[in-house]
């Protein structure tokens, strides 16, 4: 489904945006960046916003109404072609095929390696985005994480510019032997004689967008700026955090397909249904211990590892976990292996199903993100919005979305765990255990998740306004 099922209201029919990304669901998708940029474009779509979204050809994926245009580029990154037209699934799209960009997955081989070529693809594609940008002229250029970073040194200065930073850990570093190939103000890109993609675009960009505030706190220190904390901080207010959204249109208990029975704040029948439907697909009892979803990539970052090591607490409080995910092979080994080793408690899906994906956010009572770091998160949201209660470590945007009900009994809807550890996480996991047991503890704080506005709507409207500022500023 395209759109977020929200009324449109249209209001900014001023601005033009070409915007940039590796991913865009669900014509690619790796990780959070292919919703979090689809959702938002979306939005801006819904508002008026005439957006082009541009991503790289990885599968030749056929287009109706197509229109091609073959791009100026170095000889080192080309041929390249700009094919626009409508995707069935997505609406709008351009895509761009540069020298091989064309694989099976955009990252990695299927031995979960990066392309050794990545530089090559991503920066190809790059230079294409700043020759399409110099074709199409738009009011703003808007790129994504490091695959696109490297536009800035292809546009010749003028056009407003926006980097949005979903994940800092990845820059896209490579060999100084790439800074002799960028047009313009390649210095920028220079770090310690390499060449970093994401140090240039933030140097670059008008403005630099941290997917939510408290990320656009951390990426100021040492510990979370990933070694570019300084330049962060000299950014000033050129560095806005603005908290990601969730597409409405696809998470919405009241209209999804994907799942057994409908339900609304005001009609929570449902939820039951849907959480008998996940017992029965994991094969387990219907009892009173909660079921606790993860649906997550498999990678160290979401501290899955951290969760499986609370297992053998679990017959202290009970809980039983239903783990949907694809990744890192010790990571699925780990969870195979308490799979098998306690049934009763621990059922592991390895792969990738949208559709299992929604019975768990319907299905589950609570749902566990421990991760080590979270520049928005998208899974807390989602499961609030299905009225299951997240589990959450105090980082990144997590500490933006989750408020602690124990904490805050007032206005909380969820668990915080402060630490990022097993003991802290096993301690915010039982008290959620606790919480959820007493019907009315539980039906508030689902209800406070429910009927919080977790939609792109007011996301979009301060992207909005910061394109028409920088607009404004250099006009
Ligand atoms: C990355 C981050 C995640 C964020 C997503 C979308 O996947 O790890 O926290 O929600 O990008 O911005």
């Amino acid at each position: 489904m395209v759109g977020n099922g929200l009324e449109e209201t249209k209001w900014c029919d001023t601005v033009n945006v070409l915007f940039a990304s590796a991913e865009f669901a669900p014509l690619v998708r790796v990780g959070g960046l292919a919703e979090a940029t689809s959702g938002l474009v979306h939005q801006l779509r819904s508002d008026g916003v005439d957006v082009e979204v541009v991503i790289p050809d990885y599968f030749d994926t056929p287009l109706a109404d197509e229109t091609s245009v073959s791009l100026d580029v170095p000889d080192w990154a080309g041929p390249a072609v700009a094919r626009s037209g409508m995707s069935e699934k997505a609406g709008p799209v351009t895509f761009i095929s540069v020298p091989g960009v064309q694989r099976p997955n955009p990252y990695v081989d299927a031995n979960g390696d990066g392309w050794s070529d990545n530089p090559d693809r991503f920066f190809a594609f790059s230079a294409a985005v700043g020759a399409l940008a110099d074709l199409r002229q738009p009011d703003v250029v808007h790129c994504n994480d490091w695959h696109t970073a490297l536009t800035f040194g292809f546009l010749p200065g003028g056009v407003p510019t926006v980097f949005t930073i979903h994940t800092l850990g990845y820059q896209g570093w490579t060999s100084g032997g790439w800074l002799d190939r960028i047009p313009h103000h390649s210095e920028a890109f220079e770090r310690h004689g390499g060449t970093n993609p994401v140090a240039g675009a933030i140097t670059l960009a008008d403005r630099v967008v941290a997917v939510s505030p408290n990320y656009a706190d951390e990426i100021r220190t040492p510990e979370g700026g990933s070694g570019l904390h300084e330049e962060m901080i000299a950014l000033g207010d050129r560095l806005v955090g603005i908290r990601n959204g969730i597409d409405t249109g696809v998470w919405n208990p009241s209209t999804d397909a994907f799942i057994e029975a409908d339900y609304a704040p005001d009609a929570m029948a449902g939820k039951s249904v849907c959480r008998e439907k996940l017992l029965d697909a994991v094969g387990w009892a219907d009892s009173e211990v909660p079921v606790v979803g993860v649906v997550t990539r498999l990678v160290e970052q979401k501290g899955i590892d951290i969760l499986l090591d609370t297992v053998r607490y679990a017959d202290l409080m009970p809980f039983r976990l239903v783990i949907l995910g694809s990744g890192e092979k010790w990571l699925a080994d780990y969870a195979r292996h308490l799979a098998t080793e306690f049934p009763e408690t621990v059922a592991f899906h390895d792969g990738y199903d949208v559709a299992f994906g929604h019975e768990i956010f319907a299905g589950a009572d609570l749902l566990a993100m421990p991760s080590r770091f979270e520049p928005c998160g998208l899974a807390q949201m989602q499961a609030m919005e299905y009225g299951t209660i997240p589990v959450v470590t105090a980082v990144g945007g997590l500490v933006d979305t989750v408020i602690d009900a124990d904490l805050d009994p007032e206005i909380g809807n969820g668990f915080v765990s402060q630490s990022v550890d097993s003991a802290g996480f096993v301690d915010a996991l039982h008290r959620a255990v606790r919480a959820w047991s007493d019907l009315g503890r539980r039906g508030a704080i689902q209800q406070r998740g429910m009927k919080a506005d977790w939609s792109w709507r007011e996301p979009a409207r301060r992207q909005i306004e910061m394109y028409i500022e920088i607009v404004n500023r250099k006009s």
